[in-house]
């Protein structure tokens, strides 16, 4: 058997990981394994290479993705599909493991519906917006990514008694910003998920002041729109002084942490056995402590809800 292995989307720090314990396993389980590269492309230009034990070593500890990755606009069409075929029928394969977010995992249900092979999902994204899932791989590397930032953010914010609106990814979500800003300890958390206003931003900022809180966070969501005018309606509408750091895509790279690399591995492995059980449109995932397997359909169909809870406790704490 031959099984082909994709990253795809957005890179995030842990692909590695996973591609590496994707390969040992499936190996040492009788099963050949080839890299497709940069994402869904190379299935649509046929850039395959084969992956042995050794060419996945010394690759755990690597940000990005050493299969590169792109967004491939065409494998949303008919001919993308046939050409993506033709290569999985070229190359023998049996299989295919997909690590990417949700967008991926729609092109491999596509490839599935379309072409009849059997695909495996593997959550990874710093996003954390996959559904059927509690993380993905590369979620809590860029949450420490960031939280180290806006460390050393609040160091300067503190000696000169301002506020700072710090903007974090997540696309349209705010999962990264929830648990960046419950842990960074910020006073605002702003994201899509929940309404505010800027005028309701400025009346707690005043409120926290007169608690004699001088320095305050407000972690901000990429998905609310231009961060820079909440910046200007606090610079404008009250006395504080205010500065905007957009953190962008420093938050994708770097090593990924203990965790990110202990999910890659787990999720590897498990997508190897799903495969071996005759799997087909599943994903991997986490719920608590447990290794589970989700329906592809139900992963594409379903939008995973923000914890309110934890927006509500950083709040809280936020006193
Ligand atoms: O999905 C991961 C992510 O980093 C999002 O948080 C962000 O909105 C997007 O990708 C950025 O994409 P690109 O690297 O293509 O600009």
């Amino acid at each position: 058997m031959k099984i082909g292995v994709v990253t795809s989307g957005g890179d995030a720090p842990g692909m590695n990981a996973a591609i590496r314990a994707v390969v040992r396993y499936a190996i040492s389980s009788g099963v050949d394994v080839v890299g497709v590269e940069r994402g869904y492309n190379g299935l649509t230009t046929n850039q395959i290479r084969p992956l042995s034990l050794r060419s996945v070593g010394g690759i755990i500890h690597l940000g990005g993705t050493v299969l590169k990755s792109v967004r491939c606009p065409e494998l949303r069409t008919p001919e993308g599909l046939e050409k993506a075929g033709t290569t999985l029928r070229k190359n023998e394969l049996d299989g295919l493991i997909v690590i990417g977010g949700d967008g991926s995992f729609r092109g491999g249900l596509a490839l599935q519906t379309a072409i009849g092979i059997p695909v495996i999902g593997i959550p990874a994204t710093i996003d954390n917006d996959v559904a059927g899932t509690d993380e993905t791989i590369g979620f809590d590397t860029a949450v420490n990514t960031a939280l180290q930032a806006i460390d050393k953010i609040r160091d300067t914010a503190q000696s000169h008694d301002r506020v700072f609106v710090v903007e974090v990814m997540g696309r349209e979500r705010g999962f990264l910003a929830v648990a960046v800003g419950l842990t960074a300890g910020a006073g605002i958390i702003l994201i899509p998920e929940i309404e505010f206003t800027l005028d309701s931003v400025c009346r707690k900022l005043t409120l926290y002041d007169e608690w004699g809180k001088t320095t305050t966070i407000i972690v901000a969501a990429e998905g609310i729109g231009d961060t820079y005018r909440v910046v200007e309606h606090i610079r404008t509408r009250t006395r504080f002084e205010v500065r905007h750091t957009i953190l962008g895509h420093v938050q994708r790279g770097g090593s990924p942490t203990a965790r990110s690399r202990l999910i890659a591995s787990l999720f590897g492995t498990r997508a190897i056995e799903l495969f071996l059980d005759g799997a087909q449109s599943k994903m991997v995932g986490l719920k608590g402590n447990t290794i589970i397997s989700e329906d592809l359909e139900y992963v594409c169909r379903v939008r995973k809800r923000i914890d309110r809870k934890m927006y509500k406790l950083a709040g809280e704490l936020a006193v």
